[in-house]
């Protein structure tokens, strides 16, 4: 299967290493195009056998999979000048570029096409990531979802719930890392080393999501109750958390995201 991505940006570029890193596709089935030269040496550096070029016409070539990984304002544009086939899939990293607005840019309402919601931990290939489809065989699905469970953890969800998913894991990783960020100020507070501080919450926060994510039968609270002795510290924490707002801020941050 071979696999073009055209813009090598922080997107695009983790995409292409998570790839390389992955089972599914080869480097050598692997072609990015970029302008620019500086991110395309540093891949093929990272991966010889990955092809690069500056030119997304050539890039596009007999490629299986089209994945576009440029600024949304520049979708239209870059989608006009690509030479695309119509059993090729196109699949847009863009935030916010709808089907129909696709349909529109490539005039090729016949093609099977991907949206594709990342996040930033793709570059640790511990992304949560949305695919939305539209007229895609279940094959197709099945070998996206398989493709970027190699980058994470990959979800099929309707394009109608793409907004309020992408407020829980594209901008929910930014509310994470401000919980991290709070949580060590406070250890700096009683005394501890930034450093340490941010490796001791960092772990913490992550394994929370490993008692989440490796047990199909728990809950938060399940999990919570199991930390919080009668009487003891870890409530008196979390009633403050409340008493402060806690719950109700995470709900209006996360829908202000949508
Ligand atoms: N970052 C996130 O958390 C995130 C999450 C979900 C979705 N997304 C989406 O991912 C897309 C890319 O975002 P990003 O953060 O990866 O941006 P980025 O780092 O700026 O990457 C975009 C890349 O595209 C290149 N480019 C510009 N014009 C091009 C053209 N005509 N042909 C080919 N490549 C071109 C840029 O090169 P130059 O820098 O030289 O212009 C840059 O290397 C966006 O649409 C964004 O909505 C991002």
């Amino acid at each position: 299967m071979k696999v073009t991505i055209i813009g090598a940006g922080n997107m695009g570029g983790a995409i292409a290493r998570g790839l390389a890193k992955g089972t599914i596709v080869g480097a050598a089935d692997i072609t990015v195009s970029d302008p620019s030269e500086k991110m395309l040496q540093q891949l093929q550096k990272e991966f010889p056998e990955m092809v690069v070029t500056t030119d997304n016409r050539t890039a596009v070539g007999d490629a299986d999979f089209v994945i576009v990984a440029v600024k949304p304002w520049l979708m239209k544009p870059v989608l006009a000048e690509l030479p695309l086939q119509s059993q090729q899939v196109l699949v847009s990293v863009a935030a916010g570029v709808s089907f129909e607005q696709l349909v529109e840019y490539t005039a090729a309402p016949e093609m099977t096409m991907f949206r594709l919601v990342p996040n930033t931990a793709m570059s640790q290939l511990e992304s949560m990531t949305l695919i939305a489809s539209r007229q895609a065989t279940p094959e197709h699905e099945r070998l996206m979802v398989e493709i970027f469970n190699e980058m994470g953890l990959a979800m099929l969800v309707p394009e109608s719930q793409i907004a309020a998913t992408t407020a829980l894991t594209s901008c929910g990783i930014a509310y994470v890392l401000k919980y991290i960020q709070a949580a060590m100020q406070a250890g700096v507070e009683m005394g501890l080393y930034p450093k340490d501080a941010q490796r001791m919450v960092a772990q913490s926060v992550k394994g929370a999501a490993a008692l989440i994510l490796n047990n199909d039968n728990t809950h938060p609270s399940l999990e919570i109750d199991k930390v919080t002795t009668p009487g003891g510290i870890t409530i008196k924490g979390i009633n403050e958390l409340e008493h402060a707002g806690f719950t109700s801020a995470i709900i209006r941050a996360m829908k202000a995201s949508r």
